[in-house]
C-alpha cells in the first residue's frame, strides 16, 4: 500500500494524513474484493524496516492500524463475513496491546468464510523466512528431509494460497520484501496510482490486467501446465 507519504505531500500535509487516508482506501479495496469474490486479500501495512521511520509516524501507523482497522472497522468486516488475521513477527517491539487487539479481532472472525483478509505487520519476507529456517533447527528436521512442502509449511500461514496476483501502488517496481517465497508465480501488476486514491474500480482494473496473462508456471505452453508446480517439483524449474 505505497504512496500515502506522496499523497499527503502533494496536498500539504503531514506524512500521517496519507496514512489515514490510505486506511479509508484499504477499506473499500476491501469491500470491493468481497464483492469480487476474492477468497483471500493480503496487505502490507507495516514491515520489519517501518520500524527506522520517525518515532511520531511509527506511532500513528500503529494507532490507525490498532484503532481504526481492530476497532472501528473490525465489526463491519466481520459482518461482511471477512476473517482477519496477521502475518509477521510478533517481538518486543509490537505493543502488548496491540497484539491483544490483533488476537481479539482473529478470534472475532475466525469463522468467517467469505474472504481472509491477512495484514502483514511487523512483517518482512526474509524474516518469515529466517523464522521458518530457525523452527526447522529447532525441530531437528534432517537435510534430507527439508523440501518446499517442510519450508511452507513452516510459514506464517501456511494454509495461505500463493498469491496469484500483486499489486504494487504508487509507480514503484519492487517487491520490497513482501511475501517472498509466496510469489515465486504470481502476476504482478504495476499501478501510478498512489495508495490513497486506490478504490476497487482499481482492483477491479488490477484483475482485468490479470485475466489477460498468460500463466504457465514453468512449463513451455498454459495449457500443459495444469497449475502451480507442488512441492519439490519445483527444484526442477
Ligand atoms: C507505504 O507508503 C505505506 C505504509 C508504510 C503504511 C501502510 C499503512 C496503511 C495504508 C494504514 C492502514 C493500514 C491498515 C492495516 C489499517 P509510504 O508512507 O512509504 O509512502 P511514500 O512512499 O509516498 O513515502
Amino acid at each position: 500500500m505505497d504512496g500515502n507519504g506522496r499523497w499527503a505531500q502533494k496536498r500539504g500535509l503531514p506524512r500521517t494524513e496519507g496514512h489515514r487516508a490510505g486506511e479509508e482506501a484499504l477499506f473499500d479495496a476491501a469491500q470491493g474484493a468481497v464483492e469480487l469474490g476474492i477468497p483471500w486479500l493480503t496487505v502490507y501495512a507495516f514491515s520489519t524496516e517501518n520500524w527506522r521511520r520517525p518515532p511520531d509516524e511509527v506511532r500513528f501507523l500503529i494507532n490507525v492500524i490498532a484503532d481504526n482497522l481492530l476497532t472501528r472497522r473490525r465489526d463491519a468486516l466481520h459482518e461482511l463475513g471477512v476473517r482477519i488475521r496477521f502475518i509477521g513477527r510478533r517481538d518486543w517491539r509490537v505493543p502488548r496491546w496491540v497484539g491483544r487487539k490483533m488476537d481479539e479481532a482473529a478470534e472475532l472472525t475466525r469463522d468467517n468464510t467469505r474472504m481472509t483478509l491477512t495484514v502483514a505487520f511487523n512483517y518482512g519476507g526474509r524474516a518469515e523466512l529466517v523464522d521458518a529456517v530457525r523452527r526447522l533447527v529447532e525441530e531437528g528436521v534432517p537435510a534430507r528431509k527439508i523440501d518446499d512442502r517442510a519450508i511452507r509449511a513452516r510459514l506464517y500461514a501456511p494454509e495461505m494460497p500463493d498469491p496469484d496476483l500483486v499489486i504494487r501502488t504508487s509507480g514503484e517496481f519492487r517487491l520490497s520484501n513482501f511475501l517472498i517465497w509466496e510469489v515465486a508465480y504470481s502476476e504482478l501488476v504495476f499501478t501510478d496510482v498512489l495508495w490513497p486514491d486506490f478504490r476497487r474500480e482499481h482492483l477491479i482494473e488490477a484483475v482485468r490486467e490479470f485475466q489477460r496473462r498468460e500463466r504457465r508456471f514453468g512449463d513451455t505452453d498454459a495449457r500443459h501446465g495444469g497449475g502451480e508446480p507442488a512441492g519439490s517439483d519445483l527444484g526442477s524449474q
